[in-house]
């Protein structure tokens, strides 16, 4: 595994981290095949582990919170993110501030983490969602600030919703915040316009997420995937999203090296892009943690098919089902 540098933390993070929101509540999921992925991930040299309140109202975070303890010879950095008060992703620019972070609300989901880690501190406290115009708004930086000064966290982070790359940017910009998460991927190259060079000037780390678009990077998927009856992919891939997305993705296999499986295509281009700190592909079994985490030692792909991978990036507009 190589380590990267998060941003002005000068945290070193393993280039892949992990995922945590899948085993928070996906249909299929299994606590104990979980706890097994998670600790085969710190074995290999994994250290970054991105979870949420919202990821099964405290559940995934207590798993990482059971992972720290488990490791104590090692350096495991935490993220979590507080939920947004009216808990609706994604954000919407229509939310105030009011809606989703006033102080009060704040400071309550970051004792409710602390709770469900039972830890002291967390490495990284995100917003979960995110609008630019909020930094007019400093009542949320004055909260942080005192809350971080307590020693409740170390770094604070936003992560943006989907398909909105520029909704962040003046943020990263003001010097507040230490990271910024957002979706980063083959179909997803937008962000590389103006936000990677926003984060660069401003020594903002970068999380990428969602290497597999939810799965179908992973080349998976079919035009007749379906999920268990209360599972959220089915809401994501609405027929014609999965018709898009596994067209997109079939376009792909026409230029996978031989050898080479789709995941691993997935992450390795995102290992060529210099400015991301660290890409966390959700996991739940350790077969794809081990097959996930050779990335880092493959490294990023040859010039040629980075090339022609740039021709594969999918410029999306948020929309009904987006989320
Ligand atoms: N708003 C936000 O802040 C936000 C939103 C979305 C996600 N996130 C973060 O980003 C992380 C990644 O996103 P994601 O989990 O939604 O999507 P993803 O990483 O794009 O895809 C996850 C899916 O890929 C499968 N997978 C993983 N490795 C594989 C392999 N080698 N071969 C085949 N399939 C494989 C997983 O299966 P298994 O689960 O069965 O292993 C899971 O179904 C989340 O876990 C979360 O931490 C944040």
């Amino acid at each position: 595994m190589k380590y990267r540098k998060l941003g002005r933390t000068n945290w070193d993070v393993s280039e892949i981290g992990y995922g945590m929101w899948g085993m928070g509540g996906w249909t299929g999921s299994d606590d104990n095949e979980s706890v097994a992925s998670l600790q085969r991930a710190v074995d290999l040299g994994c250290n970054f582990f991105d979870t949420a309140w919202g990821y099964g109202a405290g559940k995934s975070e207590s798993l990482l919170g059971d992972l720290v303890r488990n490791n104590k010879d090692k350096k495991i950095y935490t993220a979590t993110k507080i939920p947004p008060k009216n808990f609706k992703w994604p954000g919407k620019k229509e939310y105030t501030l009011d809606d989703c972070y006033p102080p009060d609300h704040i400071e309550k989901y970051v004792e409710k983490s602390l709770e469900n880690f039972k830890l002291d501190s967390i490495d990284l406290m995100q917003f979960h969602t995110w609008e630019d115009t909020w930094l007019e708004d400093d009542r949320w930086i004055v909260k942080m600030m005192d809350l971080k000064s307590q020693g409740y966290f170390h770094s604070i982070g936003i992560s943006l919703n989907r398909w909105e790359p520029w909704n962040g940017i003046k943020t990263v910009k003001s010097g507040i915040v230490d990271t910024v998460q957002v979706i980063y991927n083959i179909f997803d190259q937008n962000p590389e316009d103006e936000l990677f060079p926003a984060c660069r000037e401003n020594k903002v780390g970068i999380i990428a997420r969602v290497p597999f678009d939810e799965g179908s990077l992973t080349g998976t998927l079919t035009m007749d995937s379906k999920w268990p009856d209360g599972d959220w992919r089915n809401t994501y891939f609405v027929p014609e999203n999965l018709k898009s997305s596994v067209e997109h993705a079939d376009a792909l296999k026409q230029v996978l090296p031989e050898g080479m499986t789709m995941p691993e295509m997935a992450l390795r281009f995102i290992l060529g892009e210099p400015a991301v700190s660290t890409l966390i592909p959700g996991m739940r079994k350790t077969s794809h943690v081990e097959m996930n985490l050779a990335a880092s030692d493959a490294g990023p792909l040859n010039k040629r098919l980075m090339k022609e991978l740039k021709k594969h990036r999918w410029d999306r507009q948020p929309t009904r089902w987006s989320q």
